[in-house]
């Protein structure tokens, strides 16, 4: 089912295939001994040209802990890409040495080049602004593990809505699926692209809001989806120090919020989460990283055709 493909975008899977996904995971969560050694004799290239904990290092744990090999480079300094090589190159020569990459690029759109010179399944780590697809793969298995279901769900989605491309890549996949409202928190200049709203959730018929006020909508939201935002992409400091603490979540916000509300976030966080709140039963980042790592072992194991 999963043999021989490559995950650049959300809609790469359908529902019924992310649902075999987060059946593995929590197989997986609940029997730490299920599909270890799976991937043994198999090799993961991890090939980052922009940082990463949580990513690149699950992506390892997974295949170390599925009983395969890891290479590749965190940082592109120390590939030959620093001497002038195209993708083009780098891919198809690191396909002749792993049996699945993961890649993530600044580059909107590098994953999908990739995906075409690549003779071994690709995996978007993230594409720039674009879609980091294993990240919504995680949040889903998170919503699902902690509200019961991926149905019915209010979710607001607070911060940098422009360039934060997990927030691109789960309201794209959330969009498929049944009575989801969502709500869209952020400063003008960090609204949510088009191409989102009335390209993908509009001719899907799905509810949404856009708003500036989180006060205004925290006590309706069944899932906060919290991010940072990203400096990376701000074309001049200002902007970034003058948008950076546009929403900060602390425990007086929270008064306001339902008792079964999930407080998600992609991590890493800056200053958009009050630390005071981590101890908040509705704090979940940190399981939420946890849920990466399992279903990130699906997904090998998937793919490499090992279950
Ligand atoms: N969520 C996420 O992509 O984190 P990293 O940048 O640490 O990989």
């Amino acid at each position: 089912m999963f043999k021989k493909r490559h995950l650049v975008e959300p809609g790469d899977f359908t529902i019924e295939e992310m649902d075999r996904l987060f059946d593995l995971a929590e197989q997986i969560e609940r029997d730490q001994g299920y599909l270890r050694e799976s991937c043994r004799g198999n090799i993961l290239a991890t090939l980052f040209f922009e940082p990463s904990t949580r990513t690149r290092l699950s992506f390892e744990s997974a295949m170390l802990r599925l009983g395969g090999a890891c290479i590749g480079f965190s940082e592109p300094n120390s590939s030959s890409a620093s001497k002038g090589e195209n993708l083009a190159d780098t891919i198809r020569t690191v396909s002749c040495y792993a049996d699945i990459i993961v890649m993530r690029n600044p580059k909107e759109g590098a994953a999908l080049l990739a995906s075409r010179y690549a003779t071994v399944p690709v995996i978007n780590a993230g594409d720039g602004g674009h879609h980091h697809p294993t990240q919504t793969l995680t949040d889903l298995l998170t919503i699902r593990q902690l509200q019961g279901s991926i149905e019915g769900l209010t979710v607001g989605f607070c911060g940098d809505l422009k360039f934060g491309r997990t927030v691109h890549s789960l309201a794209k996949a959330l969009s498929r699926y049944p009575d989801i409202t969502m709500i869209f928190i952020s400063p003008q200049e960090l609204e949510a692209p088009n191409y989102i709203t009335e390209g993908i959730l509009k001719k899907a018929g799905v509810s949404y809001i856009e708003t500036h006020s989180l006060e205004k909508v925290i006590a309706d939201l069944n899932v906060l989806y919290m991010t940072r935002v990203q400096r990376e992409r701000f074309f001049n400091e200002e902007d970034y120090i003058r948008l950076k603490d546009s929403y900060i979540l602390n425990r007086e916000k929270m008064k306001q919020a339902r008792d079964d509300l999930i407080i998600l976030h992609p991590l890493p966080r800056v200053n958009e989460i009050a630390p005071e709140l981590d101890e908040d039963p509705r704090a979940s980042y940190f399981k939420q990283a946890k849920y990466g790592m399992y279903v990130r072992m699906a997904l090998l194991a998937s793919m490499l055709g090992r279950c």
